[in-house]
């Protein structure tokens, strides 16, 4: 072959990659997942991964014509500056086209101006804390808030004859947020705030906490705990200390009585009384697919919870969006696609806010029964059509 031929072919055959290349990157949606993989929290990427894998199983991998992939980022627990510098590496090197997960809300907020500054949708399939979605035009939030869940516990509980109440909540955004929302719902409804503790976000000892509570006779305590291990810790302690013995009702968001720990909490939660958006026991046609997705997709050893359901219904309106926008992932586009959107959730009828681009849907006011060969939180009253009250 003479050089100019050669050179000539080589060229085309470069050609030809370069055009084979957009057009397999042109037929890929990526995903970039920052989430809590290991650490004490590593059941919050579990359960969102395990939910968006379900809704995977169910639907497909490819919708519009594109095929769904997801990288996976581990920040380790609560880690602001490792969930910021993950998400800059996937916008710049993965080239992702949506930033997704998100258990904790300090890694969510640091996020934020990454998802503004690359114009990219970050979808929050946890973090609760209400201002989260005011730090970027580009958040969508398919989970809850802490004052959504909080304010229909507060009035249940002053609609059922409780009138002193004493709070415990863990010292961040999400627990700041529960306690504030708690005393100004229960005060309007007649009730009376008398204490208030803190408790640690990492390795808390709950035992002097709940020592103080004793001591201040309330006839209740109002509870936020980051879901998972600490709901076991608290629980002991709760029964060590022998507060319902001493009268002290306990009520808490449905955090604390978690799908994914209630049965190693055991015996001591039945009975108990929790707000919550979600119950892996809600009796609907649509939570029993997503129950048995999640297990086809990820094995019986863990029971889906509210994080299960948030990964599945963020994949759900992700799929939705890109239906909407043929296929294209322009934020703009997509973001405009989010706005309003409705869907047929494992929890219930749910919509996201198009002016706040926050979920508006059910509260469930639930109890802890021994049902379905195990512990589950039933169901029993509902405030609907709930949205962030931190907004208004
Ligand atoms: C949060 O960090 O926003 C958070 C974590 C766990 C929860 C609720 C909120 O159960």
């Amino acid at each position: 072959m003479k050089f100019e031929q050669m050179m000539r072919s080589t060229l085309a055959a470069a050609a030809l990659l370069a055009v084979v290349g957009a057009a397999q990157a042109q037929g890929v949606v990526k995903l970039g997942m920052v989430a809590e993989f290991s650490g004490p929290f590593a059941q919050y990427g579990q359960q969102m991964l395990g939910g968006m894998k379900a809704y995977m199983k169910q639907n497909g991998d490819t919708v519009a014509g594109k095929k769904i992939e997801i990288i996976q980022k581990d920040t380790t627990g609560p880690s602001p500056d490792v969930a910021k510098r993950l998400a800059q590496e996937l916008v710049t090197r993965d080239n992702v086209d949506l930033l997704v997960g998100f258990g904790l809300t300090p890694n969510a907020l640091a996020v934020a101006p990454v998802a503004t500054e690359a114009k990219k949708p970050m979808v929050i399939m946890n973090a609760a804390t209400s201002i989260i979605t005011t730090r970027s035009p580009y958040i969508v939030r398919v989970s809850m808030t802490l004052p959504q869940i909080t304010q229909p516990m507060a009035r249940w509980a002053a609609k059922n004859g409780i009138k002193k109440v004493y709070t415990v909540v863990a010292d961040y955004g999400p627990g700041l947020d529960a306690e504030k929302a708690f005393g100004e719902a229960f005060k309007a409804a007649g009730g009376e705030m008398v204490g208030s503790v803190h408790t640690p976000l990492q390795n808390p000892d709950f035992g002097p906490f709940i020592q103080r509570v004793k001591d201040a006779k309330p006839e209740a305590v109002f509870l936020f705990l980051p879901a998972g291990e600490q709901g076991i810790a608290f629980m002991k302690g709760y029964k060590e200390r022998g507060l319902a013995e001493a009268g002290i009702k306990l009520i808490a968001t449905g955090d604390i009585t978690d799908d994914g720990v209630l049965e190693a909490m055991g015996e001591p939660t039945l009975g108990l009384i929790t707000s919550f958006h979600y119950s892996a026991a809600h009796d609907s046609p649509e939570n029993k697919a997503f129950v048995k997705a999640y297990a086809d997709a990820n094995g019986t050893g863990l029971r889906p919870n509210f994080m299960a359901a948030a990964g599945y219904d963020g994949m759900a309106a992700i799929y939705e969006a890109l239906k909407k926008t043929g296929g294209s992932t322009d934020g703009e586009k997509l973001m405009a696609a989010f706005k309003g959107m409705k869907i047929a959730s494992p929890r219930g009828a749910i919509m996201i806010d198009p002016e706040t681009r926050d979920v508006v849907q059910t509260v469930y006011i639930r109890k802890v029964e021994k049902t379905g060969g195990g512990l589950y939180n039933v169901e029993f009253d509902k405030f609907p059509d709930q949205k962030d009250p931190g907004k208004t």
